[in-house]
């Protein structure tokens, strides 16, 4: 198949877009290189050993899309590109919904002008809210606390309605639950820019030395140790997902929603002794007040995932651990 990736040098898009090189499908990608580098596309190369087409363009900018619609012929699109910073969208809240859905319109109106069929999208466990039972199931009701979350659910009805008037179509939307790790190479990771607001990338640069102390946000939640329980997926399990959906897409049309997690979650103290086995050291903490609009806990129910597209995550936290220690001990200057 010949894929476009949006938001192609980002963190998932980056590590979508080797599994989809070794998988020997052709790709070309583009981004705005607001939150990446285009570095990252040599270290795909390096990895891969397989070279690929990449634009500098802007989704808000409709002649810069469109030439890349014009320049190449593509069976699917995979739909990276949005800003995510939860914090970020609630000072700056219509650059949110400007980029992430006008950005958003500006594709699905070339994909639908040059007649593309498959069509995968990031969306997030964020869209659950705070569920009120876990494991999270795909029919559980839906509720945001921020603009960024309010982007993901509103581009989820938007590929409703697209769909309901494209009926030749095939949507995958892709509930990510809490994405971590880094490619084994050590080639390409998170490089979140500032300080990180998420934490496994907080923890590695504790571990490196970079940052003093972890903060955890909140001991006395109701779970097994105080702390926060999320459901953590290694970036490679679920860039091979998106390669099951590209499959499902291609024999099927309408619209598939499905959990992208591991169905296990983790506290903030088991995720950080995790750390502290794979980079060989203690790692300092310290607790601090819970953070405002974080749950207590959240994990996937990833049934329907496994059962319609043959797909589940293989990595476990060990290794989650290890290949994000690999990946900041390379990369100490970020
Ligand atoms: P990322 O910031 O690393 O990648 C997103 C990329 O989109 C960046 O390279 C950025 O430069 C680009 N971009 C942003 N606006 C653009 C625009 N107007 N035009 C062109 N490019 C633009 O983020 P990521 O972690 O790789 O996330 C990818 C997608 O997955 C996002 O939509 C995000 O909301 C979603 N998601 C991420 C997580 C997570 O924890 N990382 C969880 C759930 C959902
Ligand atoms: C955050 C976003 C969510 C987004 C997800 C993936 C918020 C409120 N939510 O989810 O919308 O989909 O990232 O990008 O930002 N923690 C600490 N100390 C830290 C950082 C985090 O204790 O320095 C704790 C948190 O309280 C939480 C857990 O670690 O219990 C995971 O936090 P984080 O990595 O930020 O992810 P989420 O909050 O789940």
């Amino acid at each position: 198949m010949n894929i476009l990736l949006s938001g192609g040098t980002g963190y998932i898009g980056s590590h979508t877009c080797t599994e989809l090189l070794n998988a020997g499908h052709s790709v070309v990608t583009f981004d705005n290189l607001s939150n990446s580098e285009e570095k990252v596309n040599d270290a795909v190369v390096r990895i891969t050993g397989k070279p690929f087409k990449f634009y500098l363009a802007d989704m808000l900018d409709m002649d810069a899309l469109r030439v890349i619609f014009e320049e190449n012929t593509f069976d699917a699109v995979i739909h990276f590109a949005g800003l995510k910073a939860v914090g970020e969208s609630v000072q700056l809240p219509l650059k949110y919904y400007h980029n992430n859905i006008t950005g958003t319109l500006n594709l699905l109106s070339l994909i639908e002008e040059y007649h593309v069929k498959s069509f995968v999208f990031s969306s997030s466990a964020t869209v659950y809210g705070d569920p009120a039972s876990l494991p999270i199931t795909e029919d559980f009701p839906l509720g945001t606390t921020n603009p960024y979350g309010s982007t993901k659910l509103m581009i989820e009805q938007i590929l409703k309605d697209f769909y309901a008037a494209n009926s030749g179509v095939s949507i995958s939307i892709l509930r990510y639950f809490n994405p971590v790790g880094a490619h084994e190479s050590g080639e390409i990771g998170e490089n979140p820019k500032g300080i990180p607001n998420n934490l496994m990338p907080y923890i590695a640069k504790v571990a490196a030395g970079q940052l003093e102390a972890l903060n955890v946000f909140g001991d006395r939640y109701p779970t097994r140790d105080g702390t926060g329980i999320r459901d953590y997926i290694h970036v490679v399990d679920l860039a091979i997902g998106h390669l099951k959906a590209l499959e499902k897409n291609a024999d099927t049309t309408g619209v598939h929603i499905y959990n992208l997690g591991t169905g296990t979650g983790y506290s903030v103290l088991e995720v950080l002794r995790a750390m502290e086995a794979a980079c060989g050291h203690t790692i300092p903490y310290k607790i601090a007040p819970p953070r405002s609009g974080d749950i207590a806990a959240c994990y996937a129910d990833p049934g329907k995932a496994q059962k319609e597209l043959g797909w589940a995550a293989e990595r476990d936290l060990k290794q989650m651990c290890e290949d994000a220690w690999r990946w900041q001990k390379k990369n100490l200057n970020l």
